[in-house]
């Protein structure tokens, strides 16, 4: 009897503390009921009507770690919303490193915007157009933060990788914990096609949804990080990964075929010369 059992109990534990729990790992933070847990808390979703969005944001801040979560953005006509999901820190000179969905009109591609601030500065944007449709499933996203890089990845593969250049005299987010944030809000005064596509409140309210959250991380208490040794000593572990060649192929593939604008190509902008990674890179 016994031998029955135990498999069956020891394989329900194991889902329950794999799967995560919103309430345990998050707080809404405004929205008025628009933000919702729902399903055993193992969903949640945001909304955005004519009078407010919503949002939320992790109880841990975190300095480093693999930062998994699943997204399913507003379909239809999303034109003029705007999906962020972004770790912050807080003050004037913070560290932020930003995934924001630009909603778009049915049948025109979302654009995912990404940027990197370090010490209060950013201006290091960087656009992609996506390689299926994401508002018809979920899709994984990720920020892989450890002391050498921050790589962006969209279900596994790598779009951006922010290395510490921090000998060349460019800032790393390295010193100050980080909250993870989302918010879904109407900015249809630039989101979409450059401001010129209103959000059409008849389709409101508009829905994002998100699952599978899961932080591989060193969590922030009292002035310390609590990292896993056991990860730092893990040369497979996120601590020390970086892109291998393959990986690197990988990046190359997105960037080539999806990345609609990179601050490292504007030279307009930067009239007195690029910013210093972006001849590293
Ligand atoms: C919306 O679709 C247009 C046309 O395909 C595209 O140029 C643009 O990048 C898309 N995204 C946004 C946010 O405007």
């Amino acid at each position: 009897m016994a031998s029955v059992l135990f498999p069956l109990l020891a394989c329900s534990l194991m889902t329950i503390a794999w799967a995560g729990n919103f309430y345990q790992d998050f707080d809404i933070t405004w929205g008025e009921g628009r933000a919702k847990i729902l399903d055993n808390a193992q969903l949640l979703t945001l909304s955005l009507d004519k009078s407010s969005g919503s949002g939320f944001q992790s109880k841990n801040e975190y300095l480093f770690g693999k930062i998994d979560m699943q997204l399913k953005l507003v379909p239809g006509n999303s034109a003029g919303t705007v999906t962020a999901y972004y770790l912050s820190s807080q003050g004037p000179s913070h560290d932020e490193i930003d995934f924001e969905f630009l909603g778009n009109l049915s049948g025109d591609p979302y654009t995912l915007h990404t940027n990197v601030f370090t010490q209060g500065k950013g201006n290091r944007e960087m656009q992609f157009h996506l390689w299926f449709d994401p508002t018809k499933d979920f899709h994984t996203y990720s920020i892989l933060w450890n002391p050498r890089h921050v790589i962006f990845m969209v279900d596994g593969i790598p779009i951006r990788d922010f290395k510490n250049l921090e000998s060349r005299g460019v800032a790393f987010p390295k010193s100050q914990p980080m909250r993870i944030y989302s918010s879904l809000w109407n900015a249809d005064d630039w989101a979409t096609q450059g401001g010129r596509i209103k959000t059409d409140w008849t389709n409101a309210p508009f829905t994002a949804s998100y699952r599978n959250f899961n932080a591989d991380a060193c969590i922030w208490s009292s002035g310390t990080s609590n990292c896993p040794n056991s990860q730092k000593s893990d040369n497979a572990g996120w601590w020390n990964q970086e892109l291998d060649s393959a990986s690197q192929q990988r990046m190359r593939w997105a960037q080539q075929n999806y990345m609609i604008y990179n601050y490292c190509t504007d030279l307009n902008r930067f009239p007195q010369g690029l910013p210093p990674e972006c001849s590293i890179a």
